[in-house]
């Protein structure tokens, strides 16, 4: 047999990271364990089914782990170099594209060195998917970091049928335009048969840079390149609610809810605030800071309040989110120092990483969550907290600049921007009585409960098997 046959699957799925975690065995080798995030749940069953495959990097410069298995998922880990960490994830990932498909909130750097790693590494995960797919096989490729890698694979397995998904938003013509090599991105991704985004913006974003970068002709969500045509649409992306719902409904896991609020001090703080985040400037947790430390300073929420801000460290050697990290930590130290007390401070913030049980614990704690970003492909934080409301109290606050919020029609919508219009939202859904609140809450849990990331995975490969590919009839286009 070939290293081709032996290694034929027909599912593979292509995303920047594999869905394990490197950790320790006790005689201080390797390990790993499969993290449990909505991704890998939602793909598990379809990968089992199909004998699937991961293609994913490890996530450091080390060597690359090759072909292994973990909990019995087949996973090919890739390497980076150090250079291609610095070049292509750090630089051209999450400093050229990654500010730059978030509204330009952070200043997109463009380097052509940059431009260079993310070709070689897009080269590098094509390479690998064509070695793992079978004849005919089904390769679902996922977010930014992979754009070009479509377009690769199919120059050298026309055989087989590819999927795209964005998790992150795509921009407004005019931003995506700035990027010198916008031609090639948009020529990347049409080799895909199938490209999914989180709103129906995004794709409709995308067909604009089809035509304007590219010159090409759109049809309603279809998309003519040679003789394919490419459809583009939204998929809104979900979480394993009923998996987190179960865990909240734990004993150990309410009890633990318990603990933070006594340990938040008695007779209980009212309210207690949440916002969990990765520590990024998308995520509006200055604006979010700012308004809750003049609601501190106006006593608009009772005498006591608190606000636990988690802020999990991420991409810590990018610039922009060392600059972030200083303002959020001066923040907190400014609004703590003014308005807390010997035993009372009104921020408590957690830059660390928790398991599912923890954040389970917090979502229960709450009474409100706050969801305030300035842009966010979906946010699967809002999502959480909802499926994690078996009693169906709280209330969200949620930016309107999320994908979520075409979705949460309970929550109270913000713009994030609006320090007075975030204070007064702030305080709304702090003093939402009881039926109001649960009113809010069930019309969100039921949206999140029938729109789960089992049914985001069997809609989006559904459509991408049932789409046309190649070698269709001519049609005639709409005038665009
Ligand atoms: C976002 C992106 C993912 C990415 C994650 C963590 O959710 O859509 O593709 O993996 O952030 O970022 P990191 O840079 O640590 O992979």
């Amino acid at each position: 047999m070939s290293s081709r046959e032996q290694q034929a699957h027909d599912f593979v799925v292509v995303a920047s990271r594999l869905p394990v975690d490197r950790i320790e065995d006790p005689d201080g080798g390797t390990a790993w364990r499969t993290s449990p995030g909505g991704l890998v749940t939602a793909l598990e069953p379809v990968m089992r089914e199909a004998g699937g495959v991961w293609v994913g990097w490890s996530g450091d410069s080390g060597p690359p782990p090759g072909a292994f298995e973990a909990d019995g998922l087949d996973l090919v880990g890739l390497g980076l170099s150090e250079t291609e960490v610095r070049h292509f994830y750090e630089g051209f990932c999450n400093a050229t594209l990654w500010p730059l498909y978030h509204d330009v909130i952070a200043s997109p750097q463009f380097h052509r060195r940059w431009w260079e790693a993310y070709v070689t590494v897009n080269r590098r995960f094509a390479e690998a998917a064509a070695e793992q797919a079978a004849p005919g096989a089904t390769v679902w490729v996922h977010d930014y970091q992979l754009q070009l890698v479509p377009r690769m694979l199919r120059e050298q397995r026309d055989d087989v049928r590819i999927g795209f998904f964005n998790h992150i938003p795509f921009p407004g013509y005019e931003i995506f335009a700035q990027l010198p090599w916008r031609r090639q991105v948009v020529e990347g991704l049409l080799g895909a048969d199938l490209l999914g985004f989180q709103r129906r913006a995004d794709a409709t974003n995308f067909l604009r840079a089809c035509r304007r970068a590219v010159g090409l002709i759109t049809r309603g969500s279809a998309v003519r390149a040679g003789n394919r045509e490419i459809h583009a649409a939204a998929f809104p992306i979900s979480i394993d609610a009923k998996g987190l719902g179960e865990i909240a409904r734990r004993d150990d896991v309410r009890k633990r809810s318990q603990q933070i609020c006594d340990a938040l001090g008695e007779p209980g703080p009212v309210p207690v605030l949440l916002g969990v985040d990765r520590l990024d400037y998308t995520k509006g947790i200055l604006h979010r800071l700012r308004a809750y430390g003049e609601l501190v300073a106006g006593g608009r929420l009772g005498p006591r309040p608190v606000l636990i801000q988690v802020a999990s460290p991420s991409r810590e050697r990018v610039e922009a989110y060392q600059t972030l990290r200083d303002e959020v930590e001066v923040m907190v130290g400014r609004i703590n120092g003014e308005h807390g007390e010997v035993g009372y401070a009104p921020v408590h913030y957690l830059h660390q990483s928790y398991p599912r049980e923890e954040m389970a614990a917090l979502y229960l704690a709450a009474d409100v969550m706050l969801v305030t970003p300035l842009r966010d492909g979906m946010n699967l934080v809002a999502k959480e907290y909802v499926a994690c409301r078996n009693d169906e109290n709280g209330t969200l606050v949620l930016s309107e600049f999320t994908g979520a919020a075409d979705e949460l029609a309970g929550a109270f919508l913000v713009n994030p921007h609006d320090i007075e219009g975030l204070k007064d939202t702030i305080v709304r859904a702090a003093n939402t009585g009881p039926a109001e609140a649960r009113r809010r809450m069930r019309a969100m849990r039921k949206r999140v409960r029938e729109h789960d990331v089992a049914r985001w995975a069997a809609s989006f490969l559904d459509s991408l098997h049932g789409a046309p590919g190649a070698d269709q009839p001519a049609w005639e286009p709409e005038a665009s």
